[in-house]
């Protein structure tokens, strides 16, 4: 199939790009470069031998947008492009929500209008609130999210369910991940964060590059198995092979499914550290504090979902991510 790759550049689009070449897709990538670099580029053609088309272009400009469409006849497309960080979501919540969903329904109409009939897209377990009990099943529906960043994803989810039940030829899988870590075993992609990262991982891997003293471990008091938070951490490119899976189902069905990605396995805050610990072979200071406002103690997904209609199952553990996103660290500090 021949793909178009929104936010291609970024961290989970480049991992995924990877995977539909070796799977045999042809990939056209379109992102601004707000958060990511052209050279990523390079990178993807250095580990798949194959360069994608790549159009530097803002998904909110439409006039531009219609061009690739135009010169271009897709298959399929995979939306990654949005931003993505809770905290700023708060701050700038008419920014989030011109980009995640202007820009998306720009996508949408240009998708109607040149019939490109298949869809994935990126949602998040944050749409799941924590209105739920674990594991998080998909059927449980929409919850009650805590942030602009997390609506726009609960909006572009009824939007793109709307627009499915109004032409019934369309076909979308909803992909809900849960926490995506890691980095390609060739070291040469992987995430890089944007300023003082809010997430786990980056974090603890500035910690041990030396940007930041130590990890702030937000809250020891959760009914948990040593009392800190516990996520479903999933390696950055089995989320890439599911979304290889999840766009050749979309292409031979039709409707919308909503699926989790996840491995279906917890580990705590601790459980982490003590795998990266292993990963880079040296202690990683750390200090706990007061719990972090809005979060929850667990969060895991039921992946039967995935298994029974993607034939999808997480292959990597967590001493393989945390190794792999080492590596990657690694990399970008001889950079
Ligand atoms: P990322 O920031 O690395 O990638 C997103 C890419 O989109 C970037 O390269 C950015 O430059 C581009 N982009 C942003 N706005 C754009 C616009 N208006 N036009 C064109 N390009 C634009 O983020 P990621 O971690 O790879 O996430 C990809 C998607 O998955 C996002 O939609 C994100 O919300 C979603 N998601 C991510 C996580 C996570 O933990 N990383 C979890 C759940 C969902
Ligand atoms: C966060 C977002 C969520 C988003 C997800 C993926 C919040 C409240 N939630 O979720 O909306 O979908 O990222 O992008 O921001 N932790 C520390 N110290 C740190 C960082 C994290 O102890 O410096 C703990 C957290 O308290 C949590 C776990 O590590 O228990 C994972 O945190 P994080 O990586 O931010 O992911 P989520 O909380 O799942």
């Amino acid at each position: 199939m021949k793909i178009l790759v929104t936010g291609g550049t970024g961290y989970i689009g480049s991992h995924t790009c990877v995977e539909l070449i070796a799977s045999g897709h042809e990939v056209v990538i379109v992102d601004n470069l707000y958060n990511s670099s052209a050279d990523v580029i390079n990178k993807i053609e250095k580990i798949s031998g194959v360069k994608p088309a790549f159009y530097q272009t803002d998904i909110l400009d439409k006039e531009n947008l219609e061009k690739v469409f135009q010169e271009n006849k897709f298959d399929a497309v995979i939306h990654f492009a949005g931003y993505k960080a809770v905290g700023e979501s708060v701050a700038i919540p008419l920014t989030y929500y011109e980009n995640n969903i202007a820009g998306s329904i720009n996508l949408y109409q240009l998708m109607k209008k040149y019939q490109v009939r298949n869809l994935v897209f990126s949602s998040s377990a944050t749409v799941y609130g924590d209105d739920f009990e674990v594991p998080f099943k998909e059927e449980y529906g929409l919850g009650t999210t805590t942030n602009p960043y997390g609506t726009t994803k609960k909006m572009n989810e009824m939007i793109i369910t709307d627009m499915n039940k109004a032409d019934e030829n369309n076909s979308a899988v909803i992909l809900r991940y849960f926490n995506p870590i890691g980095a390609h075993e060739s070291g040469l992609i992987g995430e890089v964060p944007n300023g003082i990262p809010n997430n786990l991982v980056p974090y603890i891997a500035q910690v041990v590059a030396g940007q930041r003293d130590f990890l702030r471990v937000w809250g020891n008091d959760y009914d948990t198995v040593d009392g800190t938070g516990v996520r479903d951490y999933i390696h950055v490119v089995d989320l890439a092979k599911a979304h290889v899976k999840a766009i050749e189902y979309a292409a031979s069905h039709k409707g919308t499914e909503v699926i989790n990605v996840g491995t279906g396995k917890g580990y705590s805050v601790m459980q982490v550290l003590k795998a990266y610990e292993k990963a880079c072979g040296k202690q990683i200071p750390y200090k706990v504090m007061d719990r972090r406002p809005g979060d929850i103690a667990v969060c895991y997904a039921d992946t039967t979902k995935a298994e029974k209609l993607l034939g999808f199952k997480a292959q990597y553990d967590i001493d393989e991510m945390c190794a792999d996103s080492y590596r990657f660290t690694c990399n970008l500090a001889k950079q």
